[in-house]
């Protein structure tokens, strides 16, 4: 696929409502974003848990202050037929009612509509109303088909959607866009486009049943499917998803929102929630989790009056939840998402299945960064299906070599490439004693692997490569007395300067390892500021996120080289944000 140019249209629905989504860590396509709506704050990934006024089990104070969530999901159309409720809170706003100061997001009655099959309000009384209480996010009446649902049902259900969601274009509030299809990939994917286009916040509707039957592979295939239809500055919302034992699966390919009722319905029926499945409480005999209230009451939970161990069990089912998305946004940081997905899909056979499957799923791996902070662990055969190795084999194939050793699951791997991310792990396996590369062979093939074949020789054989005197690392080539390129410490990729950016700019056609600029940013950039989403037009769809590139203007006039924080997608995308950090 060759890079396309995309004009960026701001969308005038989402400007007016003051709206900023930024992403500030990344791994696989799991993102840590900051998400603003006008002068609330939300740090994804979240979990919204459900309130309902009419039977309440954590208030919203607690939900904010104990619990830490700074958004929280209520059902608007409970709301707006409950006429006491109804008068009460048009007259005092929706966070005023609920004493909450985060994101309130309101749903519409369209799980009311999946689960007793009507309801009796307009799409257009439920719109109007969420925006009369002052919802931060809101949802039109979309109409969650059912798992296998025929498929002319699905669609004729899916057409009346997108009817209703252009009655929701001019909506006060940031509109939740319910992405129906039932487990028609073609219906998910004709939803994800239209809504896509036209909604910031897209959610991933109809997936309670799926989630109810452990078809957790078909979640996968329906996620995947919306992620790949819609911009990728789109926040990603899976409705009701609210089990911590999917929370991983569901960030890693793109979720940034979760709503749920199910620390709740948990706790009425008995069950304990834990980020590897769901536990009967009466037949606990120990509790596997310090949660406050376990430690509190130990198995002595068990005991509590009814009233009182539902609310309980309810409060330990959340810090469970909040506590796996805690857990999810550290791997993220630390470049360790595959490492926790793993651990998470072998709690279940169909789990397992399902990871299976997210293996499958090609676009993860131009989400996923180039080099990571962590090293790369092998958890068995699944392992060899990761997007690191997809990436790294095929930048191997940039790579000649007489000597390779064969390191499981990349191949046959150079022993040139021995200090680099992901091999700097493995070098005692790559090198055997005795072996004797070159610095300048290494420093060659290290500019092959990143930049492509060829790009080694751009290195001339008069190069002087300085390391240092205390780690014996390459830190520095040198011409003469001018430095052509450092060496990254973390992960020891080259850096190139001046000089040697110009030989690759020479040598590698538009658009090969380019970030294209708006004329608008050129002057900033030349001064070393950093490339700004905004700004990029264009970009070579091989580079990842962590990549040296070249930012050049719209006529390929190389202005400086920059380390690519985002995918090459990511940047096209997103109107906000650091795309690229140049030097
Ligand atoms: N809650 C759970 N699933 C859904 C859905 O598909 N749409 C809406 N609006 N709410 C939901
Ligand atoms: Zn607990």
């Amino acid at each position: 696929m060759g890079p396309t140019y995309r004009p960026k249209k701001p969308i005038s629905d989402l400007m007016a409502k003051d709206v900023s989504f930024e992403i500030k860590d990344k791994d696989i396509a799991g993102r840590i974003c900051r998400l603003r709506i006008g002068s609330r704050e939300l740090e994804t990934p979240a979990l919204m848990p459900v309130y309902s006024p009419i039977k309440p089990v954590i208030s919203p104070q607690e939900l904010w202050s104990v619990f830490g969530c700074r958004a929280l999901m209520t059902n608007s159309y409970i709301i707006l037929k409950n006429p006491k409720l109804k008068e009460d809170i048009l007259k005092r706003g929706i966070h005023d009612f609920l004493g909450f100061q985060g994101i309130v997001a309101t749903d519409s009655g369209s799980y009311q509509l999946m689960e007793y099959g009507n309801v009796t309000a307009t799409n257009k009384e439920i719109i109007d109303f969420q925006g009369d209480i002052g919802s931060d996010i809101g949802s039109f009446l979309d109409i969650p088909s059912l798992p296998d649902a025929y498929k002319m049902r699905a669609e004729e259900q899916l057409e009346i959607t997108l009817e209703r969601a252009k009655e929701a274009t001019d909506a006060r509030f940031l509109v939740n866009a319910g992405i129906q299809g039932s487990t028609h990939l073609d219906l998910r994917k004709k939803a994800a486009t239209e809504l896509g286009r036209d909604y910031k916040l897209c959610a991933v509707g109809g997936i309670v049943k799926l989630m109810e039957a452990y078809r957790f592979s078909d979640l996968v295939d329906i996620i995947s499917t919306v992620k790949q239809n819609i911009p990728a500055n789109r926040i990603v919302h899976a409705f009701g998803l609210g089990h911590p034992m999917v929370f991983s699966l569901a960030v890693a390919m793109g979720c940034d929102l979760f709503d749920s009722a199910a620390y709740a319905l948990y706790a009425e029926g008995m069950r304990y929630l834990t980020p590897t499945g769901t536990m009967r409480l009466e037949e606990l005999t120990y509790l596997p989790c310090s949660c406050p209230v376990c430690s509190k009451h130990g198995t002595g939970l068990k005991e509590l009056p009814h009233e009182e161990k539902v609310r309980e069990l309810a409060r330990h089912n959340l810090y469970a939840s909040m506590q796996e998305i805690n857990t999810i946004k550290e791997a993220i940081k630390e470049n360790t998402l595959w490492e926790l997905v793993n651990m998470r899909c072998r709690a279940h056979p169909q789990l397992y299945k399902a990871l299976k499957t997210l293996l499958e799923q090609e676009y993860l791996a131009e989400y996923d960064p180039i080099t990571k902070k962590s090293a790369f662990y092998y958890q068995g055969a699944e392992s060899e299906k990761r997007t690191e190795v997809v990436n790294v084999k095929k930048r191997l194939a940039n790579v000649e070599s007489n000597n390779k050793a064969d390191i499981p699951p990349y191949g046959p791997v150079p022993w040139e490439l021995s200090d680099i991310y992901p091999f700097n792990s493995l070098k005692d396996e790559i090198e055997y004693a005795g072996c004797k590369i070159s610095d300048l062979c290494k420093v060659r093939a290290i500019m092959d692997y990143q930049f492509g074949i060829g790009a080694g020789e751009l290195i001339p054989d008069k190069a002087l490569i300085k390391k240092s005197k205390a780690t014996r690392r390459i830190r520095g080539i040198y011409e003469g007395k001018e430095l052509i390129a450092a060496v990254r410490a973390s992960d020891h990729f080259i850096i190139p300067h001046e000089k040697l950016a110009d030989r690759l700019h020479a040598k590698f056609p538009y658009p090969k390892l380019r970030i294209k600029i708006d004329d608008e940013a050129v002057e900033y950039v030349k001064d070393g500021k950093s490339v700004f989403a905004k700004f990029v037009t264009d970009i070579d769809p091989d580079l990842r996120a962590g990549d040296e590139a070249l930012v050049v203007d719209k006529d390929d006039k190389l202005l400086r080289t920059a380390t690519l924080v985002m995918s090459p997608k990511e940047a096209l995308d997103f109107d906000r944000g650091m795309a690229a950090t140049v030097r």
